[in-house]
């Protein structure tokens, strides 16, 4: 059975112990995060916290743990769920009140966290690349916040899913924002391209680490808007996230991206990326 976190307390996964009338639970008043975890090692924990404070102030939501905090209750959940390589999955609400859209004053936030084991990514998917669909972006205008409330990102990933694909590709205005729960980037004539941080998409930590990856070897890339005809005729597309790295993405709307295989530069990306995986914490595995 797996331990969880809850409000200072770590518990058996399966003892009930939520109000429903958390705020999370009745409005998706809430944020979260998640942290890939190799060899025990939580991975870029810093970027992961920084981004949960700015989640958290864009929401008015404030908790009175520091990162020391969040690094010491993670590394203790991780050790109790045997360690070795998972995914956490941290989250805030608002907390517990009477149902009413004002913000409660004198509320507690629901502090909340699990941990599961993290499946590599299967070879083939690095083999073969994956499908993916272009769809409206019909999200809301705040998605640079990391909020639980997820449901057209879960309606567009389950269209894409209906679709035989596995992702969904966001496009609003004319430009790609993101996938549906991961960031975007294209190759084009030897560049690598992604849409630049803004209010319309989220700032991946894995986004930040390839483009880090590739500045440092000298490989020229740009934040730059994307438009969908762009999109479409790339020679190569990339998905990023914590728990699915970069992901080739070698079928678009049932086309073939480049020439149907995964790119030479997504090739050297993702051996940029397990090398730095590899050495971080000083870690050689
Ligand atoms: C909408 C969205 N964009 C991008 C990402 C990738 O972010 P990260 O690289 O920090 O996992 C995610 C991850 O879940 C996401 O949900």
């Amino acid at each position: 059975m797996a331990t969880i976190y809850l409000n200072g307390e770590y518990l058996a996964d399966d003892q009930p112990c939520i109000s429903p009338l958390d705020r999370g639970f009745i409005f998706g008043d809430g944020i979260y995060e998640v942290i890939p975890v190799y060899n025990d090692h939580l991975f870029r924990l810093d970027e992961h916290l920084q981004r949960l404070d700015n989640s958290l102030a864009n929401v008015s939501i404030t908790t009175s743990l520091s990162h020391q905090d969040w690094r010491g209750l993670l590394e203790e959940l991780i050790s109790r769920n045997d360690g070795g390589d998972q995914s956490v999955y941290l989250q805030v609400t608002r907390g517990v009140a009477a149902r009413d859209h004002a913000f409660p004053s004198d509320i507690k936030p629901t502090i909340f966290a699990m941990s599961n084991p993290l499946k590599p990514v299967a070879a083939e998917v690095h083999e073969h690349g994956v499908s993916a669909v272009s769809m409206e972006d019909i999200r809301w205008k705040y998605c640079h916040i990391k909020a639980i409330a997820l449901l057209p990102n879960i309606l567009l990933r389950q269209q894409a899913l209906d679709a035989g694909a596995v992702e969904a590709i966001l496009i609003r205005d004319g430009e790609v924002t993101e996938g549906a729960a991961s960031n975007l980037f294209i190759v084009r004539d030897g560049v690598i391209i992604t849409p630049p941080k803004g209010p319309l998409l989220l700032p991946g930590i894995t986004r930040d680490l390839v483009l880090e990856l590739a500045q440092q070897a000298g490989i020229p890339c740009r934040e730059a808007g994307i438009t969908a005809d762009e999109l479409k005729h790339a020679d190569e597309v990339w998905l990023t996230s914590s728990t699915k790295e970069i992901l080739p993405v070698t079928r678009l709307d049932d086309q073939a991206v480049g020439n149907g295989r995964p790119g030479p530069l997504w090739q050297r990306l993702i051996k940029l990326y397990q090398d730095y995986k590899r050495h971080y914490n000083g870690q050689e595995t």
